[in-house]
């Protein structure tokens, strides 16, 4: 199938690895030319071919700093994937097991900064080239937007505003040819899942468990249809989907193997 992207122009946050690096692949397969941004490079991100803008996404500046750099590089810009998310591990960990009343204002803030706010701000400086060329911004957000109670606090209230925030780019933008659309992965098996010292394994010792038997249990509890979780290929192929010219604005799309039963 003929995604009718080739030529298009593309900016990726988080785009070094995990999730934002498969699309990153996706994109440049596709004939895409892609910046992407992090706070570091990494050789598997240099290998793309994409143009790497070391950022740090939580800060007004760093946004403000990738918009600049390109605009410069691409000359416009079609797609906006706004995948950045997690960062700091130990940030995660605490939103996850410390209660709503115990919970520091700085670590909302930081989440805030990191999933909503990064998004928010390079929305506001990309959307008038996105509107001259009728481009798409996917914000890729998590199941926790909806099932709010469990996992890190901070990060799903943050999910919920960003799921927010594309409803509002869609229903503002869409009549000048820009689409916004969110995708929600549940569990995906990226570094915060298997990486030893990642976001699971380190819940896990906090909780005086293995990480293996920590994956074990949260999978029975999250109880995905498919009993497994997905891999960054298959969130990108959907990231990718969605932002080819389609018309399909406003939506929440899952990849999460069936753990959200609702509609
Ligand atoms: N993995 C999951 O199970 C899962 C589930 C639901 C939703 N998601 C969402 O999917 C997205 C990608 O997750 P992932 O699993 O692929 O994460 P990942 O493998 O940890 O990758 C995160 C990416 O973001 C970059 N990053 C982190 N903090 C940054 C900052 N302050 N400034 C600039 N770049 C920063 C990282 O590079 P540097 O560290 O070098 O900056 C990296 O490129 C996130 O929005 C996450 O919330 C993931």
């Amino acid at each position: 199938m003929d995604l009718q992207l080739s030529g298009k122009t593309a900016v990726v946050t988080g785009g070094s690895k995990g999730i934002g690096l498969a699309v990153v692949r996706l994109l440049i397969e596709e004939g895409v030319r892609v910046v992407a941004a992090s706070r570091r490079p990494t050789p598997e991100l240099k290998e793309t071919g994409a143009t790497h803008v070391a950022v740090d996404l939580s800060t007004a500046e760093g946004t403000a700093e990738l918009a600049d750099r390109a605009l410069r590089e691409l000359g416009g810009i079609d797609l906006l994937i706004n995948n950045v998310g997690v960062g700091d591990t130990e940030d995660m960990v605490q939103g996850a097991v410390t209660s709503l009343l115990d919970l520091p204002d700085d670590a909302w803030r930081h989440s805030l900064d990191l999933h909503f706010f990064s998004a928010l701000r390079l929305s506001r400086a990309v959307l008038p080239s996105l509107v001259e060329r009728r481009g798409t911004i996917v914000n890729v957000s998590s199941i926790g937007a909806r099932l709010v109670g469990g996992g890190p606090i901070d990060y799903n209230v943050a999910k919920a505003a960003l799921n927010a925030l594309t409803k509002v780019v869609a229903e503002q933008y869409g009549d000048r040819g820009v689409r916004a659309v969110t995708v929600s992965p549940g569990p995906v098996s990226t570094g915060v899942w298997t990486d030893p010292d990642g976001f699971i394994a380190r819940v896990a010792r906090e909780q005086g468990l293995t990480h293996e038997g920590l994956v074990e249990q949260l999978k029975e509890r999250m109880g995905a249809s498919t009993g497994r979780l997905s891999t960054p290929e298959e969130v990108a192929r959907l990231i990718v989907f969605a932002a080819a010219p389609n018309n399909i604005t406003g939506a929440d799309l899952l990849v999460d193997g069936g753990i959200v039963k609702s509609a």
